[in-house]
């Protein structure tokens, strides 16, 4: 059974009573939750925080006011790592101070780390892998009275599909759908701190989005590792994204991060013909050189890319496209590299995530190839795409000047409060005054201006 207590995000509120027709239950204490790297982590950091609301602890947002601090941790980079043990040294400051206060790591680093954070944080009284959340009470627990807790153990059925994330207020909902990797690319860590794939089944996943629609929500994105791997019995990611697109109130479906080999045709077209599906697509590219990404194992060819591209913009014209790309991978020469500089200049994207290459301990690369391109030449390489990316981004967002486009409102701009922003089916920040419209709302926006980043606009048209 699922259960949901409200969000309290200051002390203050914590102790006022809980809302009409809920059971008060016993104050356990307060906890705050940081969280480090992808919207994955950001929606387990909702589901610990379900966890822990069910058994009485209340979500506060300042680290220093609260009994337990939990890091919910990246491990894809080293700087990722690198920041989380810089901020745990701040966070023993807290603890110092309040040595009653417990302190936790999670996610993919303690699951990755957990002896380098025993010896370099050795105040840390909680380690929690991906798969252990449903042993925080326990952990917390036990850290309380002083006795450190380790959960590490992947475990393949672990799906936490009975339990009930608490979601920060806003459009847009996270509604993990797959949890783990069964793909092994050599430079990613993320198998063996997640563990194997593993798919939630749609009619609970349907339940979840109807019940997100009634709580407010306008647009879900589905996540998972590589999400349109979902495979749940008979199901595959079109037929779930043909039936949520039956959800009445939903606005917009996204999902994130789909793999290029698992794009197939009832993918393709449930984007194409679902109404509810926004036609964008952020599809990893990892280099335009095939030589580096056989190396890379990323199972298939920059031709077999180019050509999946292709089929999808025949299918649908206007579709916005996005990407992942590493430079400086093991082995990557110049001319390797030249190919992924033309490939993102042929496939024009509208934005790219670029990344140095970053040797992880315990996955493939780091086993039997050699990180051998030198830290300047990573630099200058990523420098280079980064100047490219941006050139083609302004092009593309200032080519829809003078253009109506669809845009759901998400809040006040941080520049004024006479505006607000929100974004279009493509994923485009837009501002624009607000005039009359309300959070929440779709309205017709008619772009005036654009950077590589933001489109300007006016509404046209009044919301719905
Ligand atoms: N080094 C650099 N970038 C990486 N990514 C994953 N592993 C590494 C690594 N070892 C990037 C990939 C992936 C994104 C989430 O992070 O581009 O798609």
């Amino acid at each position: 059974m699922r259960r949901k207590l409200p969000l309290y995000n200051s002390i203050q509120t914590a102790t006022t009573p809980l809302g009409k027709g809920m059971a008060s239950p016993q104050v356990m204490g307060t906890v705050y939750i940081e969280t480090y790297g992808c919207q994955m982590n950001v929606s387990d950091s909702e589901l610990m925080a379900g966890i822990l609301s069910g058994i009485g602890y209340y979500l506060l947002d300042r680290a220093e006011d609260a009994d337990v601090i939990l890091i919910n941790t990246c491990a894809i980079r080293e700087n990722a790592e690198e920041k989380v043990f810089h901020r745990l040294q701040h966070l023993n400051s807290i603890k110092r101070r309040k040595p009653d206060t417990v302190l936790g790591v999670c996610g993919c680093m303690a699951q990755h780390l957990r002896q380098q954070i025993i010896e370099a944080a050795p105040f840390v009284d909680i380690i929690l892998g991906p798969d252990a959340y449903r042993s925080l009470p326990q952990a917390i627990h036990a850290a309380r009275s002083k006795d450190p807790f380790v959960g590490l153990k992947l475990d393949r059925s672990e799906d936490y599909a009975d339990l009930a994330p608490i979601r920060k207020d806003g459009v847009r909902a996270w509604l993990t759908i797959q949890r783990g990797c069964d793909k092994m690319c050599t430079f990613c860590v993320v198998p063996f701190t997640r563990g194997r794939e593993r798919s939630i089944s749609v009619p609970i996943l349907a339940e979840e989005c109807h019940r997100l629609v009634d709580e407010g929500f306008k647009e879900i994105v589905l996540l998972g590792q590589t999400v349109n791997s979902y495979q749940a019995g008979k199901h595959d990611f079109g037929d779930l994204l043909v039936t949520l697109n039956q959800v009445e109130g939903l606005k917009r479906i996204r999902f994130t991060s789909p793999h290029p080999n698992d794009a197939s045709e009832p993918m393709i077209e449930a984007m194409a013909n679902c109404d509810k599906v926004c036609q964008q697509i952020h599809l990893p590219l990892q280099s335009g050189s095939t030589r580096v990404l056989q190396a890379m194992r990323r199972t298939y060819t920059a031709n077999e890319y180019r050509d999946l591209v292709a089929q999808m913009r025949d299918r649908m014209p206007n579709l916005s496209i996005s990407t992942d790309i590493i430079v400086g991978f093991c082995g990557e020469t110049e001319e390797d590299f030249q190919q992924t500089y033309s490939m993102m200049a042929e496939i024009r994207y509208d934005s790219a995530f670029m990344f140095k290459y970053s040797d992880r301990e315990g996955t493939l690369a780091h086993k039997s190839l050699t990180d051998d391109v030198p830290e300047k030449v990573k630099i200058e390489r990523l420098q280079c795409i980064i100047e490219q990316q941006y050139q083609i981004s302004h092009q593309i967002n200032q080519a829809l000047i003078g253009k109506t486009v669809e845009v759901l409102v998400e809040g006040e701009s941080k520049r004024s409060t006479d505006d607000f922003f929100g974004r279009t089916r493509s994923f485009k920040t837009t501002v624009f005054p607000r005039l009359s419209a309300n959070v929440g709302d779709t309205v017709l926006v008619q772009i005036n201006s654009a950077t590589a980043q933001t489109l300007i606009g006016n509404i046209v048209s009044p919301g719905n």
